[in-house]
């Protein structure tokens, strides 16, 4: 990536020092960074150190004549293909969603006239609170690209969402949207929540029901929305497979949780269900581990009840209703009957189905029907990441031409 330039803001917080780790990523990478620094920042990270590691001036103070004649504030905005703000501090999102400009970095901030990404950290109550999700939701509708924060134990000793996410995940995003500026974007200021992977329902502390489902169609889906600037949250089920970058992920274990951390996540613009939600769960979870009766017994009956229906329950809400529903539909035999059927009767705009009657559940290619209203589209058969990306594709096409609908 050589060649390419960020405007690094670094804000006051803990987080602060976790600048110098991501600037050697991207320098490592070939991406210089030019630093502004705020007053509380410097509290916790020195210019001396900053400076060190992106061989070049920190510039601090908006009214520092210097700074002026070297290079204006409104030129040092411009000068980056991309502004980053880590960490990105309440004060700072609020300043940026209000456009306030009384120091260097809000100054930058509204003076810019590039892609802007803020890496979040802040305590877990300031993160909830309802003056700071009205600010985030301004930013994201600015254009904005706001990452999740992440979850863990804070410095300040308290537990929950708000830590800077990990340098590896904001050099990741910065790539990202360095990488394709024309794709990228399309979808940026959208809230996409994609479900993916099985569930596991326990019998008891050591047994569960679950399917071969591997996650592997899912984290695409969500990886090629974040491409195109989509805030991704990812509630999946147990896989063996790393988060995509630049996606939030909330890891649940079975259907009732899946169906609860959908819940938390609404209200979203998209929602696309590939998840393999066990249907049914065992009607009592045994605390103890269940005994063999040494051959005494007949057969044990294991009693199910049925799970509830996520993609169902999203797509039939009366308030909040995503704008696009996009369910999958795993088929064994007549699959564009029953997609068409499932269409209806869970009352989603799009069904993807495909026959998994072959290799395709844990394998690496898929072979699809993109089922919509009165339209049905054969696509041929491609790597799970190839559905990922047209389907994302198909998607950002939906928002711009609503007309255009799923299949010509
Ligand atoms: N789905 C869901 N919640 C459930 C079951 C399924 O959200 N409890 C979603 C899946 O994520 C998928 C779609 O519904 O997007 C279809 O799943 P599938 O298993 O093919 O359909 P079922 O509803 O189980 O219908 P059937 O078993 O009759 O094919």
């Amino acid at each position: 990536m050589s060649g390419k330039r960020i405007l690094l803001i670094v804000g006051g917080g803990i987080a602060a020092y976790k600048s110098l780790e991501l600037i050697r990523l991207l320098a490592k990478d070939g991406i210089a960074a030019r630093v502004i620094l705020t007053k509380a920042g410097a509290e916790f990270v020195t210019p001396l150190s900053l400076g060190s590691l992106s061989g070049d001036r920190v510039y601090q103070d908006l009214f520092n004549l210097t700074d002026e004649a070297e290079m204006g504030h409104i030129e040092l905005s411009r000068s980056a293909d991309l502004v980053v703000v880590s960490p990105a501090t309440a004060d700072l999102m609020a300043k940026a969603a209000n456009g306030l400009a009384n120091d260097l970095a809000s100054t930058a901030l509204l003076a810019t006239d590039k892609p802007v990404l803020m890496a979040p950290a802040m305590n877990v109550r300031m993160w909830g609170h309802a003056a700071t999700k009205r600010n985030v939701a301004q930013l994201r509708a600015d254009g904005v690209t706001v990452m999740e924060p992440d979850e863990g134990a804070m410095a300040c000793g308290e537990f929950g969402p708000g830590r800077l996410p990990e340098p590896q995940r904001i050099f990741e995003q910065i790539k990202t949207m360095l990488e394709g500026p024309a794709e990228y974007g399309r979808l940026s200021g959208f809230r996409a929540i994609v479900t993916a992977g099985p569930t596991r329902e326990p019998m008891d502390p050591v047994r569960f029901l679950s399917n071969h489902s591997s996650g592997k169609q899912g984290y695409a889906i969500a990886e090629a929305l974040a491409k195109l600037g989509a805030d991704v949250r990812l509630v999946t089920g147990p896989t063996q497979l790393p988060i995509p970058a630049g996606v939030t992920a909330v890891k649940v274990e079975t259907a009732l949780e899946m169906h609860k951390a959908v819940q938390a996540g609404l209200p979203a613009d998209i929602f696309v269900g590939v998840a393999a939600v066990a249907d049914w769960r065992p009607a009592t979870r045994a605390t103890g581990k269940l005994k063999l009766k040494g051959g005494k017994d007949d057969g044990v009956t294991l009693k199910l009840v049925e799970n509830p229906d996520i993609l169902k329950s999203v797509a039939t809400r009366k308030k909040d209703r995503p704008r696009l529903v996009v369910g999958f539909a795993a088929e064994t035999s007549d699959v564009e009957k029953h997609a068409k059927a499932k269409l209806t009767r869970k009352g989603c705009d799009w069904v993807v189905a495909n026959d998994v009657s072959g290799d395709v559940m844990g394998g690496a290619e898929n072979e699809i029907l993109l089922v919509s209203k009165g339209k049905v589209e054969r696509w041929p058969r491609m790597g799970k990441a190839d559905v990922a990306q047209k389907l994302a594709e198909r998607i950002a096409g939906a928002f711009y031409d609503p007309e255009s609908g799923a299949a010509e």
